[in-house]
């Protein structure tokens, strides 16, 4: 195994939820963590976790805007040194009837998911080459695999992340860079699910204890994924995993199996 002593860590959407979490598993093994996020929280956790004593810099930023983006690694290069690792955590989710999807709605969930994964990682890849070294973790969905029904444009963003890693792990693995991604299900106590919840709750008529039944039956383990079980995958696929590239892994509890 890797150590993550004093190598630079990207993680976007890092204030809240799965990417705040990962940023802290990093920072805990002793990462120079980069956490970016357009929601100005992410600075005041990017603080609370210096003076918890790790290395830490929080940036707001939107990762749809290239131009920024590429200042922003700009930034963290010359602040902490060259990326070694890179999670494309960022993500947003809308629920509607397919009927009702807007020309608005399906540019918003494409750019932020799909654009925003493509010029984070172009930025960081300057830096993987030089080190001739790297990780790439981009988040797709179990939604990528198998679309969820009333969440058309998200689950064709997450299919399109899932085809993206395919074409990126080709194209750098000559440079020893491992570019792989995560097909999370339903993971509580997150900005999404809470978003996907009450979609779910208007759309089926359904209360949010009948929700969250209705999709937990359909669980081989029997839970919905947390929080912790996706840090865990993704700090494997940081610091081992050294054969593994272009994969999409399912954290789903057995409900995807492809
Ligand atoms: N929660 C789930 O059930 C679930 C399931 C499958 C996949 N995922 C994926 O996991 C990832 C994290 O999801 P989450 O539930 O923790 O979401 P969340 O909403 O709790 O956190 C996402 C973060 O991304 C940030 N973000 C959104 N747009 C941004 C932009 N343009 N620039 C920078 N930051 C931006 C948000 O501000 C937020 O802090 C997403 O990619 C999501 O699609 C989540």
């Amino acid at each position: 195994m890797l150590s993550l002593k004093d190598k630079v860590c990207v993680v976007t959407g890092a204030a809240r939820s799965i990417g705040l979490a990962i940023a802290e598993e990093y920072s805990k093994n002793g990462a120079k963590v980069a956490m970016i996020d357009i929601n100005p929280e992410v600075t005041s956790q990017a603080e609370r976790l210096a003076r918890e004593g790790y290395n830490v810099k929080g940036y707001l930023l939107d990762i749809t805007d290239q131009k920024a983006v590429f200042a922003c690694f700009e930034d963290i290069v010359a602040t902490f040194g060259e990326v070694f690792a890179l999670v494309n955590n960022a993500g947003i989710v809308d629920q509607r009837p397919f009927e009702e999807v807007t020309p608005e709605q399906i540019d918003k969930i494409m750019r932020v998911n799909v654009h925003g994964t493509i010029y984070c990682s172009q930025a960081a890849l300057k830096s993987m080459k030089s080190l001739k070294n790297g990780r790439i973790i981009n988040f797709s969905s179990k939604s990528g695999k198998t679309g969820s029904a009333l969440m058309a444009p998200y689950s064709a963003a997450k299919g399109a992340i899932i085809a993206l890693t395919h074409a990126m792990a080709f194209e750098y693995a000559s440079n020893n860079i491992k570019i792989n991604c995560i097909c999370p299900g339903i993971t509580d106590a997150t900005g999404v699910w809470s978003a996907v919840s009450e979609g779910y709750t208007t759309n089926l008529h359904l209360s949010r204890e009948e929700v969250i039944k209705k999709f937990t039956s359909k669980i081989p383990l029997g839970r919905l994924t947390d929080i912790q079980d996706l840090v865990e995958f993704v700090y494997f696929l940081t610091v081992s995993g050294d054969y593994c590239t272009g994969q999409a892994f399912n954290i789903t509890g057995g409900r995807e199996v492809h």
